[in-house]
């Protein structure tokens, strides 16, 4: 019996510096939570509370449920965000946390010596 992994890519966190591993077939929080990490806010994990809103700089993610419009509008969606928690990176990703939580998660991330507290959107 031969034990074939998971393919997974590379997730980057520019609020905090964080990187991690992400299998392809789980969303971007689980990924994180499995490996003890940081860098993304966490909430329910499971898309009802919006705390792990995050803009999509570079990468592409496939949805694994349903994005709540009471957290992510369809405009805010054409632009990059969605949850963490409801996405699988299908590539190496690099994100930016978005919504109600950005701002104190950015000061915080300051405080421990973040290298980069204010992400803009690559092309
Ligand atoms: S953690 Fe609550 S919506 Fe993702």
């Amino acid at each position: 019996m031969f034990y074939t992994p998971r393919p997974t890519v590379r997730v980057e966190v520019t609020d905090t510096g964080e990187t991690y591993r992400c299998a392809k077939d789980e969303n971007l929080l689980r990924g994180m939570l499995r490996l003890g990490r940081r860098g993304i806010p966490v909430g329910c994990v499971n898309g009802g509370c919006g705390v792990c809103k995050v803009r999509i700089l570079h990468g592409e993610v496939q949805r694994l449920g349903p994005i709540s419009r009471a957290h992510v509008t369809l405009d805010e969606e054409a632009a990059g965000c969605t949850l963490a928690c409801r996405v699988a990176p299908q590539t190496d990703v690099v994100l930016a946390v978005e919504g109600r939580m950005a701002k104190p998660f950015r000061a915080t991330a300051a405080a421990r010596g973040a290298t980069n507290p204010t992400p803009q959107p690559q092309p």
